[in-house]
């Protein structure tokens, strides 16, 4: 019977042949240890000298790391493996020998890693912050799916800027100029006027000079956008999203979550509502903390961020920042003309930002005022401002980077860890 490593637990105490390539061995003259992975998972094929031919002990003893191999043999209990079970081995076929594998048990660097990451992906690390990512995205489909959103695919080449021109990604198109979409908000803002609640999920691109463990230049973003939202139902879809996230990641990956060591009683302790503090708020806490740097007006750095999100030691929403350091779209706080009905949400242990959001303008001479006073080309935005010539309506969006929050949820350091190919600021290869 052929099957997987994670299929494996229904074949207890029966015969089965699994395809895949030899992670480590350990050996001894009577017993070798094979650490066997199958992309599905790791498990340890038992080879016992004196219960195969002599032949099948040398091929264990002597197989490379790396070596594709089909193996057979009976799948049997073992309670100390968080797998649960293990193969006793009967039979080797090699498929292809693998000769100086470049990646060894031993420790490496991380640019030794990076430059080998096609093959860096294959270690039990790197493998289960993929799972966790891509638990992450089937959760968010689900999420949306079941709240009645429709899942509509804004363009990635584009002619005008949503989050700032100076971080463009620029390019030709034909005899015109084109940039890489930095966000699809503006055109979730149309799609929510056809379908009500709409939700995007694809590749953007920052050409931001940034090297920190927060950015990449290509990240993929969820951006949902809701018609008849205002900025408090806005906050309580991302509560609610995030949530189900990380409920989803500590249901079906535990093992994943038990190979990165994730402490996950803090990951537990994420419920609804999430804490929320504006900016007015947080100046006055940072300065409290002394924090003598922050004065108000100024963005948020890392260390600021940081020293909030301890406070609480959850998710954390920081609203209604001042005008000037956010987007032209953004909806005024009519309780202070100042600020904005915006929110980034805050991840707990250091993470940072992981969504950005608001309240968008709905009135038209308003939207056509930001475009000037941001110097932004009327003409592109015409399309935009047709949203506010008929039927305009209230309505909220945001945008969650995905790897910030795989990096977060599954407990790894850098963002590059979270991208299978990240492109960082001096990575173009692999
Ligand atoms: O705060 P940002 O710039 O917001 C927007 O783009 C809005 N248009 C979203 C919306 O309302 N539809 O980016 C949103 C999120 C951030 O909170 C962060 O998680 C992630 O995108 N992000 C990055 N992730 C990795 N590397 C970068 N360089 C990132 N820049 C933003
Ligand atoms: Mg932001």
């Amino acid at each position: 019977m052929k099957t997987t490593i994670k299929e494996a637990k229904n074949y207890l105490n029966q015969e089965v042949t699994i395809g895949g390539w030899l992670h480590n061995k350990r050996s001894s003259g009577k017993i070798a240890f094979l650490q066997l992975r199958d992309g599905t998972g790791f498990m340890q094929g038992v080879v016992v000298k004196a219960e195969v031919s002599e032949d099948t002990f040398q091929l264990a003893k002597n197989i490379t790391q790396e070596s594709s191999l089909f193996v057979t043999g009976e799948i049997t209990e073992d309670t100390r493996s968080d797998l649960g079970y293990e193969m006793q081995v009967k039979s080797i076929e090699v498929i292809d020998e693998a000769h100086d594998y470049p990646i060894t048990p031993k420790n490496h660097g991380t640019e030794f890693l990076m430059d080998h990451r096609h093959l860096w992906l294959r270690s039990k690390k790197q493998h289960a912050v993929m799972k966790i990512r891509n638990e992450i995205i089937r959760a968010t489909y689900e999420f949306f799916n079941d709240n009645g959103f429709t899942k509509i695919d804004p363009p990635i080449l584009t002619a005008s800027a949503p989050e700032g021109t100076s971080e463009l990604f620029h390019t030709k198109y034909f005899d015109e100029d084109a940039f890489l979409s930095q966000s699809g908000q503006l055109y979730m803002e149309a799609a929510a006027m056809a379908h009500g609640k709409v939700f995007s999920f694809g590749p953007t691109f920052r050409a931001e000079k940034s090297k920190t463990r927060r950015h990449l230049i290509e990240f993929w973003m969820i951006e949902p956008e809701m018609a008849f939202y205002n900025h408090a139902d806005n906050l309580e879809v991302q509560e609610q999203y995030v949530t189900h996230l990380v409920q989803s990641v500590l249901k079906n990956c535990k093992i994943e979550l038990k190979t990165l060591e994730r402490d996950t009683e803090k990951l537990a302790k994420v419920a609804t509502p999430f804490p929320r503090i504006t900016y007015d708020d947080a100046v006055t806490f940072l300065k409290e903390e002394g924090f003598d740097d922050i004065e108000w007006g100024e963005d948020f750095g890392a260390p600021h961020e940081t020293a909030i999100a301890n406070h609480y030691d959850l998710p954390v929403f920081i609203t209604n920042y001042p005008t000037k350091i956010k987007p032209f779209y953004m909806q005024p706080n009519p309780d202070n003309e100042d600020t904005v009905l915006c929110a980034d949400l805050i991840a707990p242990e250091g993470y940072g930002e992981i969504i950005g959001g608001s309240e968008r303008i709905n009135d038209l001479a308003l939207m056509e005022q930001r475009i000037n006073e941001h110097e932004l080309d009327a003409e592109s935005y015409s399309y935009y401002l047709d949203l506010r010539k008929y039927g305009s309506v209230p309505h909220s969006g945001f945008g969650l980077g995905l790897e910030r929050a795989v990096a977060w949820i599954s407990g790894v350091e850098h963002v590059r860890e979270t991208s299978p190919f990240p492109r960082l600021l001096n990575r173009l290869y692999p």
